[in-house]
């Protein structure tokens, strides 16, 4: 993703040509793949994006239905039930019991704020985005839209200052941390350990953290690394992904730290576009003011059904269940065919490495219809792996064990 080409600039107007300058859009490159796996016996079993398959649940549409009364303006801020109801799901569900409503505000999907996060922040040149080595590539784009630097980097904890020097030449000033637990594309989740390191980091130096945790109710296994205590499990024995706001991190205090969360995946949501940023009162209360300006507002019939869905617990349950399932089946099937799945802890993917280089195992997955994602689409650290996606039906991936195991 480092790689910055001219392919998606606008037409020269007025000198502005060139001021973006983004990557190519990844997924792009995999149509030919995508074509090829199309032409397979059995046609495309499609495990390349994180898109969810499953039904809306009624609860949900219900709740879509029974606002749609909406004739005035939305507040930026949303209403205060969403803003409670967001406090509580902290609470009940992220170990968080202390949240303060008014830092909360609801986004329509929270890949937008991860993109303008830093232009929001008011970052600009000379300022320095850091993000994890192998990421989700909207906190490079994020970066770049606001002409700041991205620098992908894991252990910033141990930077001696925040102002580095950039890999292209010159020096700039870390002024934004993302943290991405749990990961896409790894599945890597952070300790309270390591989230405290780089909250106490950030404030040394007055950087602000941002922690992007939309696969947070989707934990499997307890990573076996760390020492005992340092790893929450639930009742059923899956892992549960530390909150970068949950007070063993923060000392109970939220300054400068913001926990970025999509009901997208954990409820079926991700055409509702139904999102929230919560955190530092201070923080949200500067994005909610500049966002009044620019009317950036989640609809008042999504607002609603984002209060609902944070209110009930059981329908996360069941869609957990159902990506279970996959998960093993798909995990078996990656196994059998010569694949190591590594870390993969939590969240949706399958981070796997067949000891080649990801584009040769793309080609030869889709000889049999089944398309994954490369590693090197998350940076170069990934080149060598392959992200396989569990939001595909029973079905499909029934199918995709078949032809891997074949
Ligand atoms: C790490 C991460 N952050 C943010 C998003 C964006 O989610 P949405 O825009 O659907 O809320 C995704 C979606 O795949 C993601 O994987």
């Amino acid at each position: 993703m480092s790689a910055v080409t001219g392919g998606a600039r606008p037409p020269a107007a007025g000198g502005g040509a060139g001021r973006l300058a983004l990557p190519d859009f990844p997924w792009d490159a995999l149509a030919p793949h995508a074509e090829r796996a199309r032409r397979a016996p059995g046609g495309l079993v499609d495990l390349s994006v994180g898109t969810p398959v499953d039904p809306t649940p009624a609860l949900l549409r219900d709740a879509l239905a029974g606002a749609s009364d909406a004739p005035g303006y939305p507040q930026v801020w949303g209403t205060p039930a969403v803003r409670e109801a967001v406090a509580a799901w902290f609470a009940r569900r992220r170990g968080v019991p202390d949240l303060d409503p008014d830092g909360v505000m609801p986004t329509p999907g929270s890949k937008e704020l991860v993109a303008w996060l830093p232009t929001l922040l008011g970052l600009g040149p000379g300022d320095v985005v850091v993000h994890p080595l192998v990421a989700y590539p909207t906190y490079d784009v994020g970066a770049r839209l606001a002409g700041a630097a991205p620098l992908p980097l894991d252990d910033v904890a141990s930077l001696p200052s925040p102002v580095v020097d950039l890999p292209g030449g010159g020096t700039g000033r870390v002024r934004l941390v993302w943290l991405n637990s749990p990961s896409n594309p790894t599945g890597a989740v952070d300790d309270v350990r390591r989230l405290a390191e780089v909250v106490a980091w950030a404030r040394e130096h007055d950087v602000v953290v941002a922690g992007d945790e939309c696969y947070a109710e989707l934990g499997w296994t307890p990573a076996d690394r760390g020492a005992a205590g340092e790893v929450d499990v639930d009742e059923r024995g899956d892992l549960v992904p530390p909150s970068v706001l949950d007070p063993r991190a923060t000392g109970g205090d939220s300054r400068g730290v913001l926990s970025v969360y999509s009901l997208s995946k954990q409820s079926n949501l991700a055409g509702y576009r139904a999102a929230f940023v919560a955190g530092c009162p201070a923080l949200v209360r500067h994005l909610v003011g500049v966002r009044k300006h620019a009317g950036v507002i989640v609809p008042r019939p999504v607002q609603e059904v984002l209060r609902t869905a944070l209110g009930d617990d059981a329908h996360v349950a069941e869609q957990k269940e159902r990506y279970r399932a996959r998960r093993a089946v798909l995990r078996d099937a990656v196994t059998a065919a010569g694949g190591r799945v590594e870390r993969s802890d939590a969240g949706l993917y399958l981070w796997t490495t067949f000891d080649e280089p990801a584009m040769d195992t793309v080609a030869r997955l889709a000889d049999r219809g089944v398309l994954v994602a490369p590693g090197s689409f998350y940076g170069a650290a990934g080149e060598r792996h392959v992200r396989v996606a569990l939001t595909a039906t029973d079905e499909r991936v029934a199918s995709a064990a078949e032809r891997l195991a074949g």
